[in-house]
């Protein structure tokens, strides 16, 4: 159990117990730009904040023991953006596993990524190869970027997976189930996130783990993700563990 403010006599909705701790977090980081838009700077200057905020979110996350945290860094849309913003953000990677390694291997966390990393231009794929090798026999917190991501590829890619084996007579049609798509897809080896959140306002799942998020919690918070605090994470899994799941059965107690 996790008793942060225990001291505190009337704690505030962010510094109540978390007691019911989701084993995987999913967030869509939005609101970079806006961030940066109203403060008169360069977009960019948004997303270099925006890891900060990556970095301060890892540690927290490791810290409250979530197991999973998948963070929607690149979709297979964000190419139509700008060349300086598309350059910029392919940056990132090598920017922040220089900075933040260290940090990383202390905190025993593992790094993997979802999505089409071969499109990558060559120094991505290798800062992000890099990280994932570096960090491999971590056995902490799973970090997983989502990269060159888009949930419906990744679905199309599955289904001819599938048809191939059926093809190759490796399946048969009608032993198809969702226990074998789901290992088709990107996301084989971790649970469906019990929760996602998605930053500055915006209510929608933009092509991001249409498959996976079925029986999700959904948390949509006005801050940009450039704000988003410890205080505005710990509010958000305390609404969290306020919901009742019921899996579209019923809970009668
Ligand atoms: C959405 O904000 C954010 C992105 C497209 C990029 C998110 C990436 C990071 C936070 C850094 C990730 C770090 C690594 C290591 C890959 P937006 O630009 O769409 O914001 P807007 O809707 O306000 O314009």
């Amino acid at each position: 159990m996790f008793n942060f403010f225990k001291n505190s006599k009337k704690a505030s909705i962010e510094e109540k117990n978390l007691i019911k701790i989701p084993k995987h977090v999913a967030i869509i980081m939005d609101g970079n730009g806006r961030w940066a838009k109203s403060r008169n700077l360069p977009r960019i200057k948004g997303h270099y904040e925006g890891m900060q905020t990556v970095k301060k979110i890892t540690k927290i996350a490791s810290s409250l023991g979530i197991e999973y945290l998948t963070l929607y860094a690149f979709s297979t849309e964000n190419w139509s953006r700008p060349t300086r913003e598309v350059n910029y953000l392919m940056s990132l990677p090598e920017k922040m596993f220089d900075s933040f390694m260290p940090e990383l291997m202390e905190n025993n966390v593992k790094v993997q990524v979802i999505g089409d990393i071969d499109k990558l231009p060559i120094n991505t794929k290798m800062a992000v190869n890099n990280a994932i090798k570096k960090t491999e026999n971590n056995t902490g917190l799973k970090l997983i970027f989502a990269l060159n991501y888009g949930s419906k590829k990744e679905i199309v890619d599955a289904i001819k997976n599938i048809a191939q084996d059926c093809i190759d007579n490796k399946l048969l049609v009608d032993s198809i189930t969702e226990e074998i798509v789901s290992k088709k897809l990107y996301t084989k080896d971790y649970p469906d996130p019990d929760l996602l959140i998605r930053t500055s306002g915006e209510q929608r799942v933009s092509n991001f783990l249409l498959w996976q998020l079925a029986y999700s919690e959904f948390l949509f918070v006005d801050c940009a993700w450039p704000d988003f605090t410890e205080k505005e994470f710990r509010k958000a899994l305390f609404y969290y563990q306020m919901r009742d799941r019921r899996y579209g059965g019923l809970n009668e107690n």
